[in-house]
């Protein structure tokens, strides 16, 4: 698929194969594109290949054909810090802060030999976190999984991203914290964060984004604005369900 738009590609993922076991193949062609300041949704059944789309783009699955772009350049396969100082954050559905840290030492993580930009960053993140600034000396395994999701989040904005990826950040929240995770996403990208977001509250992720991307079985089954697939009979029917239509 190519962009049509003059907006600025700052990923697009091209006819991408990829597993992790040999001769199994997760991603059967698989193709992305996510223009500059757009909030993209990837949503799809279990076992679909949604994590791993995220995985392939941050270099954590073994892409065995296709590539990755960032803003034109390819990427494909580099390793985790190469794809970090690129401007790639990435937070994993678990495992995404350090339990044993503190709040404001996940946040140096990355940032502590640079204090001036730690600073500014700090600034940009707690405003739209501001509830972690209060607490930055609290360690970051005794959060709420809402609250280590913010952590998580706010890890990835300190590196100042030209993209963020996040793997289901509404996932295990109670439904009020559900909401607040989606608001908080919305904000990241209204502050002009360009995001991919994967999520398993799909009706709720296609009403946020922009452009969204149906994964089945490892290829792009549908793609759309969230308004779009929304609306789309096949996608309602197959993927949303029926209830709270
Ligand atoms: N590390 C791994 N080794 C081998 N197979 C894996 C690994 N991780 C994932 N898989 C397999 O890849 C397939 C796609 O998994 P993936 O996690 O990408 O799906 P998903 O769409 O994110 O699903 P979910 O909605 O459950 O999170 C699954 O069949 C899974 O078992
Ligand atoms: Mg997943």
């Amino acid at each position: 698929m190519s962009v049509t738009t003059t907006t600025a590609t700052v990923v697009e993922v091209i006819d991408v194969v990829a597993g992790y076991l040999p001769g199994v193949n997760i991603l059967n062609g698989c193709s992305l594109v996510a223009a500059q300041g757009e909030l993209i949704g990837i949503i799809g059944p279990n076992g679909a290949g949604k994590s791993t789309l995220l995985r392939a783009i941050f270099g954590q699955v073994n892409v065995r054909s296709g590539t990755v772009k960032l803003e034109g350049e390819d990427i494909t396969g580099l390793k985790a810090n190469k794809l970090v100082s690129r401007g790639v954050g990435f937070v994993p559905q678990t495992n995404n802060v350090f339990p044993a840290l503190t709040i404001e030492e996940n946040l140096q993580m990355g940032l502590y030999q640079r204090p001036k930009a730690y600073a500014e960053r700090l600034e940009f993140v707690t405003g739209i976190f501001g509830e972690l600034s209060s607490r930055l000396k609290q360690r970051a395994g005794s959060l709420s999984g809402g609250e280590r999701q913010m952590v998580a989040m706010s890890r990835a904005l300190m590196m100042d991203p030209k993209v963020l990826l996040l793997d289901e950040p509404s996932a295990g929240l109670s439904p009020v914290r559900q909401d607040e995770a989606f608001i908080r996403v919305s904000e990241i990208n209204k502050a002009g964060v360009t995001t991919i977001m994967v999520e398993q509250n799909a009706r709720r992720c296609l009403q946020i984004c922009d452009r969204g991307y149906v994964l089945d079985q490892g290829r792009d089954a549908y793609t759309g604005t969230g308004r779009e697939l929304l609306s789309d009979p096949k996608v309602t029917e197959l993927y949303l369900g029926t209830l709270g239509a």
